[in-house]
């Protein structure tokens, strides 16, 4: 059986695919750092596995799948698998045999072995097409396991559509830590909802940029059109020009910047929005652990000739996807004049809501604030 779901396909296992799975257990080994880490890899008979292998090829019978082999564009890069789970959410004992999808628990597994098509979207795509697999088959609940610091596994699962329904924690013990078991439950209407989305990608993607990267920071920051929303307010900091909202940035500057915003996940996140199909920068998106108001600040500036084109909501989705399923930040936080509406209708339309008002001064003169906030629960709520 072949299932293509845009460029990704699941598959049949071949013969070919074993001598992949041989190097994934012997030289390339980094996705068992995130894949049940808590049980060592234990492989030492390369030639009893190829036969165990071979042997199922053989006497592969045709029905529900438990498991697809996953190419990326065509390139063999992981596994799909599913088990049956108790009510307790423990993985069921001889369970290997088990073919009937209507019944029991389903719990789905993915494994892209290569690293090196981690977190460019193959595993939401495969992840999607296996889930569809399952419904279609008439599987009634759709499962998914993983740990607390699995966050990337975690935030696809989430950005799929599955929902928390049961955290073990403690359960796992990994690298000297310990962290919850996690078991989700797929909610078929966000499902469906990431389905739709999925038919639509955006047209913008995050970017983190690299040090040589920051001319476009300077270039954004030195910009009046951009900056006019920044002008007037009240500080006195060098670099900052009040009467145009610009603020320098030289390129003797540029490493203090990158180094105090790249590579802080979860307190603060900073990234650049790239124009899928180009490859230009578009603008910046950014968040922040703000400790004094006990909060998370967050902000979303489009390139000034990048504006009027709908991207502002297209940005602000990826940065709250970012936060809330990558980073699991609990609430995002921002601020506007109350004059500032195309703003404050996309964080709107995105579910934030007004949490209070407080007052400033620009331009010499009294400004009403908005304070707009939108809550994890929220976000994941409305999906
Ligand atoms: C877990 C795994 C299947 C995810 O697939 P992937 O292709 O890397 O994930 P995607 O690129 O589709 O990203 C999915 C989401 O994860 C989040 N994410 C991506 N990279 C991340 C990172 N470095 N840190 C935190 N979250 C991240 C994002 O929310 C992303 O969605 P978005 O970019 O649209 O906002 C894959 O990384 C993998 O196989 N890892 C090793 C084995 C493993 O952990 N298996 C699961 C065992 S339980």
């Amino acid at each position: 059986m072949v299932i293509n779901y845009q460029d990704i396909t699941l598959r049949d296992m071949k013969e070919s695919d074993i001598a992949d799975h041989i190097r994934w257990r012997t030289v390339e080994t980094a996705w068992k750092d995130w894949d049940g880490p808590w049980a060592p890899l234990s492989f030492d008979d390369p030639e009893g596995f190829r036969q165990k292998k071979l042997e199922q090829i053989r006497t592969f019978r045709e029905g529900f799948r438990r498991r697809f082999e996953v190419d990326a564009a065509g390139v063999h890069i992981g596994t799909v698998i599913n088990y049956p789970i108790d009510e307790d959410c423990n993985i069921l004992e001889n369970h290997d045999n088990a073919t009937d999808p209507a019944q029991g628990r389903w719990t789905l597994g993915i494994d892209l072995y290569d690293s090196a098509y981690w977190s460019g979207g193959w595993g939401t795509k495969a992840l999607t097409a296996w889930v569809r697999y399952h419904l279609d088959a008439g599987c009634r609940e759709v499962y998914l396991q993983t740990w607390s610091g699995n966050r990337r596994m975690a935030a696809l699962a989430e950005k799929v559509g599955f929902r928390e329904f049961r955290r073990k924690p403690g359960l796992r013990k990994v690298r000297g830590g310990a962290y919850d078991g996690l078991t989700f439950l797929l909610d078929k209407d966000a499902f469906a909802a990431h389905c739709r989305r999925m038919e639509h990608p955006s047209p913008l993607a995050l970017y983190i940029p690299r040090l040589e990267d920051m001319w476009f920071a300077q270039r954004m920051q030195e910009d009046p059109e951009t900056m006019a929303y920044n002008a007037g307010w009240d500080v006195s900091y060098g670099s900052y020009h009040p009467d145009t909202g610009c603020i320098d940035l030289p390129e003797s500057t540029w490493a203090a910047k990158h180094q105090r915003l790249v590579g802080h996940e979860p307190e603060q996140f900073y990234a650049f929005l790239r124009v899928r199909e180009t490859g230009d920068f578009a603008g910046y998106v950014n968040f922040r652990w703000d400790a004094d108001e006990g909060r998370y600040d967050m902000s979303v500036v489009l390139y000034a000739p990048y504006r009027g084109r709908g991207w502002g909501s297209e940005a602000l989705e990826l940065l709250l996807r970012r936060a809330f399923l990558a980073c699991g930040v609990p609430a995002l936080h921002n601020t506007f004049e109350t004059t500032r509406a195309p703003a404050i209708a996309i964080h709107k339309r995105a579910g934030f809501r007004q949490v209070g008002t407080t007052q400033d001064v620009r331009f010499g003169r009294p400004v009403e604030l908005m304070e707009l906030e939108l809550t994890r629960e929220a976000y994941l709520n409305r999906r």
